[in-house]
């Protein structure tokens, strides 16, 4: 049975996503952004009561690939529509040969699609034909990116580099079936590592916040390493810094605070330093400081000045998925991307104001940021990161609230938090609050001086990772104790090893990453297998990158989608209605070394241009049914 026989009642409405029916201030914008919204939910917990059984899930399962190219079910199509070097509004057209200059590249899409999320225009609409995507470009590929690659590095190559980083905004249409982005217009923009971007929250104005180019200590220049994301109900986009360590470079003595965020003497070898003096982390040392941070973006002002807002903690951000407390306070769950690091969640003080957009302009800047605790059997905490409690004060070596939050780390390693294998994407069920968190793997688990396995992290060398799943006691996402079990052991069922087998009900996959739960309830999976380990050793039969879609009450997992060579799946949305799927392709013809050999730029992919044009290129693709039904049934 599928999906297809409730179709009819199933078809979502926007304004339902954060929707909480239970919520009397979110049953009346439930039930003022659409009655089909409130009657689905209702129907689904019926049938749920009645111990019917349904599938959620209702399309053909695609096999692995390995080939050069994106593959969707039977049914379905996958198009590109916005390519890395693709104009933001009208401006300049992309060269094949890498030839665009930095201000040419300010104006077109950046490297390395990530988090994307679709935002109806107008705002405060369930629009599902026009709209604004904002979505991360992640890191940048040298190899690619310049004719030359690395050689004759120069101010001009770091621009461009910084110029590809960041995040864009564009606006998107339907016309007679055909999605495109729409030039010129009005909301396209980019945002990269040197837009003015204003620092808020407890933190701002600190001493450890201020450079000599900034004594305020709240005027930063950029973003860079955006990886996952979130969106909130008052229509702003979150993108979050991740591995923002790798740009500096320390040759002197690296204080504790610069090491605990990994920040080393050559970083990952990005090279901005050598011409972009504040990357040098030993004579510019509070620069790093500034980076690490969720970043607020207003799609729908195209003059808003992005804001970075400390109150959510510095860390290697991977995404800031948003929902709503029963009161209404904005909670926000965000992952630490680093082997044996934490899950943090913020809580706001004040509750989102449906009818005044302008009023929750600074909900995210007061609050309480909480790392969770993972206990055995099944229980967890919420321990609260607050100066002057539990040790986070003088005599634990904090100074001050926006300390704390500057060294979220440390704090959180104060508290006792759980190490994790690498929290990365959180997906919440907007109806029921059940919460997803992939652990995308940890080969160091159990290793020599390392952290041993315990029940949340059950896996010595966690190689293909696993799902999460909580619920917050009493449903409430406020509330400082939940209740959690594994929704899936990662691995690959062929496998020899009983310890990498995993015990996923349907296809096999590894290294989850990003995760969304539409408004169905499905829960697609994005993987993120290394290219240093694509199609070899432990992954020898998983094939490429790939997104699946699994049914949260049954645990069945149906692969949806394989991408071409080199590339990872990360970043998923749709239009309110279900009919249309954004989604990013990142890094197709990556290398293991993670750099391209510019003499040699399709040697791994040449996706999407083909082998004609060689150089491959990030993008989101449009992916839609052929006979226009919901994605996924
Ligand atoms: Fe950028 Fe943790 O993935
Ligand atoms: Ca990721
Ligand atoms: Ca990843």
């Amino acid at each position: 049975m599928s999906w297809n026989d409730d179709e009819g009642v199933s078809n979502p409405t926007a304004g339902n996503y954060f929707g909480d029916v239970l919520n009397d201030v979110s049953r009346r914008r439930l039930l003022k952004g659409g009655v089909g919204a409130f009657v689905a939910s209702f129907l689904d917990r019926a049938r749920r009561a009645f111990g019917q059984s349904t599938s959620l899930v209702g399309f053909e399962s695609v096999p692995v690939s390995q080939e050069d190219q994106v593959i969707v079910p039977p049914g379905y199509k996958a198009e590109v529509l916005y390519a890395w070097g693709d104009p933001v509004s009208n401006g300049p057209e992309w060269d094949p040969t890498a030839q665009n200059s930095w201000e040419e590249q300010a104006a077109q899409a950046g490297m390395h699609h990530d988090g994307i999320h679709f935002f109806p225009l107008p705002y405060g609409s369930a629009n599902s034909g026009r709209g604004i995507l904002t979505m991360n470009h992640e890191y940048t590929d040298d190899g690619l990116l310049h004719i030359d690659g690395q050689a004759s590095w120069s101010a001009e190559k770091v621009r461009k580099s910084q110029a590809a980083h960041g995040v864009s905004i564009i606006e998107v249409v339907n016309e007679g079936g055909k999605w495109k982005v729409v030039r010129p217009s009005s909301y396209g923009r980019r945002v990269t590592a040197y837009t003015p971007i204003r620092l808020s929250g407890p933190a701002a104005g600190d001493a450890a916040l201020r450079t000599s180019a900034d004594p305020t200590g709240i005027a930063v220049l950029g973003t860079f390493n955006n990886c996952a994301m979130g969106y909130t109900p008052w229509g702003t986009y979150l993108t979050c810094e991740e591995n923002f360590n790798g740009y500096f470079v320390n040759g002197g003595t690296i204080p504790p605070n610069q090491a605990r965020y990994g920040i080393s003497k050559d970083g990952a070898g990005y090279r901005w330093h050598e011409h972009d003096g504040r990357f040098n982390a030993a004579t510019h040392p509070n620069e790093p400081n500034r980076f690490g941070w969720v970043t607020e973006i207003d799609p729908y002002d195209p003059n808003h000045t992005p804001v970075k807002r400390t109150a959510l903690g510095r860390v290697k951000h991977e995404g800031a998925t948003v929902t709503l407390a029963r009161d209404g306070r904005v909670v926000v769950y965000m992952g630490d991307d680093e082997r044996f690091e934490y899950m943090y969640k913020f809580v706001s003080s004040g509750a989102y104001n449906p009818s005044d957009r302008a009023a929750n302009s600074n909900l995210l800047d007061s609050g309480t940021l909480y790392v969770a605790r993972f206990g055995t059997a099944g229980a967890g905490t919420w321990l609260p990161l607050v100066f002057g409690q539990g040790g986070l004060d003088a005599s634990g070596g904090f100074s001050s609230q926006a300390d704390v939050l500057i060294r979220t780390r440390a704090a959180a390693d104060k508290m006792g938090a759980t190490k994790m294998d690498r929290p990365e994407w959180v997906a919440v069920n907007q109806q029921n609050k059940d919460v997803f968190l992939s652990l995308t793997n940890n080969s160091n688990r159990g290793a020599s001086g390392q952290a041993p396995t315990d029940a949340p992290n059950p896996r010595v060398a966690n190689v293909f990772g696993h799902i999460m799943r909580w619920k917050e006691a009493g449903s409430d996402p406020a509330a400082t104790s939940f209740a959690w079990s594994i929704f899936a052991l990662c691995g690959d069922p062929k496998s020899t090893d009983a310890n990498k087998k995993g015990n996923i009900k349907g296809d096999a996959y590894g290294s989850p990453d990003g995760l969304w739960v539409d408004s169905r309830g499905v829960l697609w999976i994005q993987t993120d297998i290394s290219t240093s380990t694509l199609n070899a050793g432990d992954y020898a039969n998983l094939g490429n990158n790939m997104m699946l879609a699994a049914d949260p009450a049954s645990g069945q997992t149906r692969r949806f989608l394989t991408g071409p060579r080199g590339c990872e799946i990360t970043g998923v949305i749709s239009t309110p209605d279900l009919r249309t799927l954004f989604v990013n392709i990142q890094h197709p013809g990556e290398p293991s070394s993670e750099r391209n050999d510019p003499n040699r730029p399709g040697a791994v992919s040449t996706w999407p241009d083909g082998p004609g044009i060689s150089r491959p290129r990030s993008a989101t693709i449009v992916i839609t049914k052929d006979d226009g039904g919901i994605v996924g049934t």
